[in-house]
């Protein structure tokens, strides 16, 4: 038997007349055959006709429900092939009673596989679709809203003392004072012997000292207990003139208290150039205390003694109507000076050295000095 041809009109899928008919596959066929739906029940359909309906069907379905994007381009499919009324699958049902009684039940199970196919297409999508609402959702609720304030960065700050350290570094580079550093572990030479403190003075105590354990001997290291060290090292590299400032931690084994570290800072000043007083000291001091703590502050000098300077003394600054001793100073000693190689006769200039510590806590009203180093960040928040 002679199979006719079948032309499918894929894009009118819904449009009955598209649907051919069989051109022959008995006499009887061919005497009935007339456009799908034009009527009768009867075999006006050929089987290989519904099937490419039923095919055209599950393509056309797929790809429209593949290009889905959303709810509604979904109910859009839903209605055009799936519709109870007037969906494109409904009309292929109405196909199946144009049949050939034979080929009825075949017929029946090719459009009920497509209807399973397509509709489980379509939860398909619609799961996709569903599934996919959720997790945008939930992007959108973890999503950043750049217009919410920040929060805030809690910016750390610069300790007291390093804040103290650095303003009279300020104010002595304006005065022409060069800040220079120098080791915290030292030898006797430049911690004593060239500041002329001799062996047996009681400042080398080994009590009064951190001495190296690992470097005992004649000459045992230790750590630093003065910044005096540090004109010692300046001179001998150097020739005057010479301007120079060093602030930094020196070493002394005192119980803590109020007023005492075992280690604390110390700003230590030295000027070497021809023609130095006392009242170039005095200017300098004076200078140094009206600039860190703001208005005319007067300064005094006391005479007091120091192995490394001659004459030596205490200075003391007013403030808040007390006078309170700020440190030591003096005239650069002429063994200093013969110790680092310079002439005494030709060179002269000044020294001085003042607690950090005590300065800073003037400043800010601070009683007791343990409290800079307690790390307690309520206390160092306030500076
Ligand atoms: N180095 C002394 C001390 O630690 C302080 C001092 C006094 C430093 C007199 C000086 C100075 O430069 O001239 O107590």
């Amino acid at each position: 038997m002679r199979r006719g041809r079948h032309l499918v009109c894929r894009s009118r899928l819904r449009s009955r007349s598209a649907v051919t008919v069989s051109k022959g596959r008995d006499d009887a066929a061919r005497a009935e055959a007339q456009p799908a739906g034009g009527t009768p029940a009867g075999h006006a359909v050929a089987i290989e006709s519904f099937l490419a309906e039923l095919a055209a069907f599950r393509e056309a379905a797929s790809e429209s429900l593949g290009r889905v994007a959303d709810a509604a381009g979904l109910e859009q499919a839903r209605v055009e092939f799936l519709g109870a009324r007037s969906g494109r699958l409904k009309a292929i049902q109405k196909l199946l009673s144009g049949l050939a009684a034979g080929d009825r039940p075949a017929g029946g199970r090719h459009f009920n596989d497509a209807k399973a196919a397509v509709t489980a297409f379509f939860a398909d999508v619609q799961e996709r679709l569903v599934g996919g609402g959720a997790a945008a959702g939930a992007a959108a609720a973890d999503a950043i809203d750049v217009t919410l304030p920040g929060e805030p960065v809690r910016l750390g700050h610069v300790h007291p003392i390093t804040q103290t350290i650095r303003r009279v570094q300020e104010i002595m580079a304006r005065l022409g004072f060069e800040s220079v550093d120098g080791p915290e572990v030292e030898d006797q030479w430049h911690n004593f012997e060239a500041l002329a403190i001799p062996a047996e003075h009681p400042a080398r105590d080994p009590l009064d000292n951190f001495y190296l354990a690992v470097a005992r001997g004649a000459d045992p290291l230790l750590l630093r207990s003065q910044t005096s060290t540090v004109q010692i090292r300046v001179m001998e590299n150097r020739r005057p003139p010479l301007r120079i400032v060093s602030l930094g931690r020196v070493y002394r084994p005192d119980t803590a208290d109020a007023t005492h570290y075992p280690m604390f800072h110390q700003v230590e000043g030295l000027l070497i150039e021809p023609g130095t007083t006392m009242a170039h000291l005095k200017s300098v001091l004076r200078q140094l205390a009206s600039s860190f703590l703001g208005g005319d502050v007067h300064v005094r000098f006391r005479p007091s003694f120091f192995p490394f300077t001659e004459p030596s003394v205490e200075f003391d600054m007013e403030w808040g109507g007390r006078w309170i001793e700020m440190g030591g100073a003096g005239m650069v000693d002429p063994a200093v000076l013969a110790a680092v190689g310079y002439d005494p006769d030709e060179v002269s200039g000044f020294a001085f050295g003042l607690g950090v510590e005590r300065i800073a806590a003037r400043r800010y009203g601070v009683a007791d000095i343990r409290d800079f180093y307690r790390n307690d960040v309520r206390f160092l928040r306030q500076f």
